[in-house]
């Protein structure tokens, strides 16, 4: 693929002057295709910004600033520079949705000086067809050299209460259900992304791109009742936002524009704003899907620590890697293999050994038997939340996996807090995570976080950053007292959570009966399961259920030929909350994937298949629920039907309460 590459520089420089009059126009940016327009404006030594597109507003005059431990940069601004460019390149994605993405955007740097202090920084914006980014940036200077960041004074003043999806800042790990409401009206402080549609039909979406070296973004709505949404990243333990020293940037605030749910999904803006790979050889680096010793843990048949019910066995790994071998799967998952885990590991995260094995399972035994049959071992760092022990630890735990050729590893961060004492989305969370990834990079080692800080597109500069948690995962419908993850749940974090990068949600359920919790399971049908594996992205997917559960069922199929790597994709229908269609080509093949998902309600969906190639039959196998299903009473019945089609054929879908269906389209 070629890269197309022009950019043009300084377009314009300096603050435009009104003729005649003397007075000063705002400095103002639109997108390239000039529908949404951004404006700067200094006010009685303020700094605010406004969004339009299509010449209606969408952010009201919204503050810009900081306030720092050695005083604000929020008054007495006035600003000084102005310079315009644009860039236009197409990039390629070693893995992703898509193989190539197009990162088109005009360009202006608002350069800013606080005359009292002297201090000078820049609002630089990014405006692109579908939304807007921007971050300040601290050039080096005389007047500021180490700071602190206090607070953060940017807002986002909606133009109107919009519909809101969130959860609560405070959440652990952003393992929650998304509750909708007024936008104005959020009680606590909100993660990001937070995902809006407004009363005409418009969808937003607010976020970060490439969060280094500073803690997330949340949000709050200062006054109630009024659309005015304040950043309010995570703070130190100690009250501090961000410690930093110029030159230095913030990582970029970002707000997505689209006229569907879907052009959310499809936004790329985030991935743009984030820096090209710092990883030059990225040919180790390889998307798949595999299976893990895992549910049986969290069903309690087995135990990670050692012991009679031990699951990270040699001899159960090894009946792991037979299934694995026999039905095409990348890896086997294998957690609890370490010592550690026969304490109060949530707690006593720093007695975990990332070296030593349990005595009954044998790395060099399993490595040897699983490269064999073509079967890769996936490494596990659960940490406890104990960062320093792991951090002790890390050259020589991945060292040790390297040895053995595990190029996977998830890991995980299950306490409260970091260290007894940090919050997982501070400052200090930020820094290890990355830490983290930049060693194992160096180990030829790809990731799968659990526990994260919510992603911010940090894969396109560190493709071995495969995939992560910060969702509330399948794994809750194993033990939730609340009896597990609801219907609509899945239909509404692709367009939240989702939108922050691959989110390892881990289904594939075929088993709903839970011998533990009998209040709580999967609600779902089996052919929703398999839909999930099209509609939540993820390079690497781990089929969750126990490999008992998939001999023989028919329905296995799908997941066992769904690809977890992507030529492109398409949205043909969403309603938040309601149903979902997302249909995906294969990067390997010409098959298309297609899931279609609904809430607790009985769907019809109608999916016109014009995303074909055009004048080509294609063979669509359909797995769809049976007569009866309904995941309430009986989420098994799964039929599978194959039909003649091409680009100008609809496909008439009937999704049952809480159920799906999952398409292959072949090529005839
Ligand atoms: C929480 C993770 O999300 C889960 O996948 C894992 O099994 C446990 N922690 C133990 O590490």
């Amino acid at each position: 693929m070629k890269n197309v590459i022009y950019l043009s520089l300084v377009a314009s420089v300096g603050l435009a002057t009104l003729a005649g009059c003397g007075k000063t126009t705002n400095p103002t940016l639109t997108s390239p295709d000039g529908t949404i327009a951004v404006e700067v404006s200094a006010k009685a030594g303020k700094l605010y910004y406004t969004v339009d597109q299509g010449r209606q507003p969408v952010l009201n005059d919204s503050r810009l600033g900081l306030v720092l431990g050695e005083g604000d940069l929020a008054d007495g601004l006035r600003i000084t520079n102005v310079e315009h460019t644009s860039f236009d390149q197409t990039w390629e994605q070693p893995w992703g949705e898509e193989r190539t993405v197009r990162n088109h955007y005009n360009e202006m740097s608002v350069t800013v000086e606080q005359q009292d202090s002297g201090r000078t920084f820049a609002v630089v914006f990014r405006v692109f067809d579908d939304g807007i980014g921007f971050r300040y940036e601290f050039p080096q200077q005389e007047a500021l050299g180490k700071f602190v960041v206090m607070d953060e004074l940017t807002e986002f003043a909606l133009a109107g209460n919009h519909t809101a999806w969130s959860i609560p800042a405070e959440t652990q790990y952003y393992e929650a259900l998304y509750a909708s409401g007024p936008a104005g009206s959020l009680a606590t402080a909100v993660s990001t992304p937070l995902t809006m549609q407004t009363a005409d039909g418009h969808y937003l979406s607010i976020h970060e791109a490439a969060l280094t070296d500073y803690p997330a973004l949340n949000l709050v709505a200062p006054q109630v009742g009024t659309p005015t949404l304040k950043a309010d990243p995570t703070r130190w333990s100690t009250g501090e936002v961000a410690f930093m020293e110029a030159p230095r940037t913030t990582p970029w605030r970002t707000l997505i524009v689209a006229g569907s749910p879907g052009g959310l999904i499809l936004s790329r803006l985030m991935l743009n704003l984030n820096e090209p790979s710092q990883i030059e050889d990225t040919s180790w680096i390889e998307p798949g899907r595999y299976i893990g010793v895992w549910w049986g843990m969290h069903t309690e048949r087995y135990t990670w620590y050692q012991g009679p019910k031990h699951g990270a066995t040699t001899e159960n790994v090894k009946r792991y890697i037979d299934f694995a071998a026999a039905h095409n799967f990348a890896g086997v998952l294998v957690e609890g293999w370490n010592d550690g885990w026969q304490n109060d590991w949530t707690v006593e995260g720093d007695k975990f050994s990332f070296t030593r094995t349990y005595s009954d399972f044998d790395l060099e035994e399993i490595t040897r038997y699983a490269a064999r049959k073509n079967v890769k071992l996936i490494g596990h760092h659960e940490t406890g939340g104990a960062t320093k022990n792991y951090e002790a630890q890390i050259e020589d735990a991945f060292a040790l996996y390297q040895k053995y050729g595990v190029d996977v590893v998830k890991t995980g961060y299950v306490s409260p807090l970091l260290d007894g004492k940090e919050r997982h989305s501070s400052q200090y969370g930020v820094r290890h995570y990355r830490k983290v990834i930049e060693t194992a990079a160096r180990y030829h080692i790809m990731i799968d976080n659990h526990e994260p800080v919510m992603p911010s597109g940090l894969q396109r500069t560190w493709p071995n950053l495969m995939t992560q948690e910060g969702v509330r995962g399948q794994e809750w419908d194993a033990w939730s007292t609340d009896g597990g993850n609801p219907p609509e749940h899945t239909t509404v974090i692709p367009f939240t959570r989702g939108l922050a990068g691959p989110m390892d949600f881990t289904p594939g359920t075929f088993y709903f009966t839970n011998p533990v919790h009998p209040g709580t399971r999967v609600q779902t049908t089996v052919a929703k399961q398999l839909a999930l594996s099209v509609i939540l992205y993820s390079p690497l997917q781990m089929a969750s259920d126990e490999i008992e559960n998939y001999e023989g069922n028919p329905a296995f199929e799908f997941i066992t030929r769904c690809p977890t790597n992507w030529e492109t994709t398409s949205v043909p229908e969403a309603v938040i909350g309601s149903h979902v269609v997302i249909a995906r080509r294969d990067r390997d093949s010409d098959e298309w994937f297609v899931g279609a998902i609904t809430n607790a309600e009985a769907r019809a969906v109608s999916l016109p298949l014009d995303f074909l190639e055009t004048g080509v039959s294609y063979n669509a196998r359909i797995f769809c629920d049976g007569p009866g299903a309904d995941y309430r009473t009986d989420p098994y019945p799964v039929e599978i039907i194959d039909t003649q089609v091409d680009s100008t054929s609809t496909l008439d879908l009937n999704l049952a309460p809480g159920g799906g269906s999952a398409i292959i389209l072949t090529k005839l």
